[in-house]
């Protein structure tokens, strides 16, 4: 089967489509076609090594697993001894770490749902790690509630698409930062008011958000917290750098203990219930995917590299068998 695979840190000139050998699905493993993946900020961060911090857990001077893209959705092709979720056949979504830009994927069967029938392949592989991130700012770090006062910075994103489609579900009213490119598209998923950020910096201009769900990163914690509810929640999942990570973390965590607001960083995790949850949003036609651009296998390179622009306007997908 093909896959792409890459064996040094680089630019996405570093990306090689392979000829590797297909993987059997053993115990609770399933093994899928894919039919499409998708592209995240996490790709490219694995593929440059970048920041330095990723090189910890990823290779110090070279990756070591050469495979990359944790978004997927396909057909069930065949099923290790114990899995009773999947047979051969259904067709499956799901985040899958590392090696979804391939041909055929093999995973634990609690990695993948269910692809509701009334979306593509390419709208299922769109969803997993861009939504699941939403949701667990929104729901778990930030504690939305009904009729609560959200706003989204980064909201024509891949992770902003969905917050802002999860926070209506939820009852919130939604402000989405974007720039003028993107209003139309961010008021048609739900957003009731919008801010190009171009024009006016959302920090100054007057408001008070019960949760500020930040994608970007590009405004001090003080900043943010003038904007912020006096029992507000500040949660960063997207940062433009190291400094101003470390500064939500250690600022966040003495701000969070001496007054009622809550400032913090969240790191998403794939599990089983939270996609089941999306793939009832999305059956029930709550949430939808925004596509930017779809690439073939064959260039997954320039899928990465039209990301890394940081210009996307929802997802970048690999479309792998149509
Ligand atoms: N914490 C976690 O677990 C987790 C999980 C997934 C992703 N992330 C991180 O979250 C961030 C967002 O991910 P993503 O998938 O949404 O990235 P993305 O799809 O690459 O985001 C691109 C979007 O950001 C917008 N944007 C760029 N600069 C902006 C600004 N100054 N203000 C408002 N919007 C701006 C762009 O709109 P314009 O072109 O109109 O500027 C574009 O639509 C990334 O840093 C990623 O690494 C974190």
């Amino acid at each position: 089967m093909k896959a792409i695979r890459f064996t040094k840190y680089g630019s996405p000139d570093v990306l090689q489509l392979q000829e590797v050998e297909k993987p059997l699905p053993t115990e609770n493993r399933i093994l899928v076609k894919v039919h499409a993946a998708s592209a995240n900020p996490l790709d490219w961060h694995r593929m440059r090594g970048a920041p330095f911090l990723v090189r910890l857990s990823e290779g110090m001077f070279k990756p070591k697993n050469p495979k990359l893209g944790a978004d997927v959705a396909g057909r069930v092709e065949a099923v290790g001894s114990d899995v009773t979720k999947f047979k051969p056949g259904d067709e499956v979504f799901g985040a899958i770490g590392v090696s979804a830009f391939s041909e055929y994927v093999c995973a634990r069967e609690t990695a993948f749902a269910l692809k509701p029938a009334n979306i593509s392949f390419e709208d299922a592989a769109a969803v997993p790690v861009g939504a699941l991130t939403a949701l667990q700012c929104l729901r778990d770090a930030g504690q939305i509630q009904a009729g609560q006062s959200v706003l989204i910075n980064g909201a024509s994103g891949g992770v902003g698409t969905y917050a802002v489609q999860i926070a209506k579900h939820f009852g919130a009213q939604v402000t989405g930062v974007c720039s003028a490119r993107n209003l139309e598209m961010v008021r048609s998923i739900g957003a009731d008011h919008v801010i190009d950020y171009a024009r006016e910096n959302y920090t100054r201009k007057g408001g008070r958000y019960d949760i500020i769900l930040d994608n970007i990163g590009n405004h001090s914690p003080s900043a943010n917290r003038r904007v912020l509810a006096p029992d507000g929640r500040y949660v960063l999942a997207g940062f433009a750098s190291m400094f101003g990570l470390i500064q939500v973390i250690l600022l966040g965590a003495v701000i969070s203990k001496l007054s009622r607001q809550k400032i913090g960083f969240k790191l998403s995790d794939a599990n089983e219930a939270d996609l089941a949850f999306l793939q009832n949003l999305l059956a029930t036609g709550k949430i939808r995917s925004v596509i930017d651009r779809c690439y073939p296998l064959n260039e997954t390179a320039e899928a990465i590299r039209y990301l890394e622009t940081g210009r996307a306007r929802g997802k970048v997908i690999i479309t792998v068998t149509s």
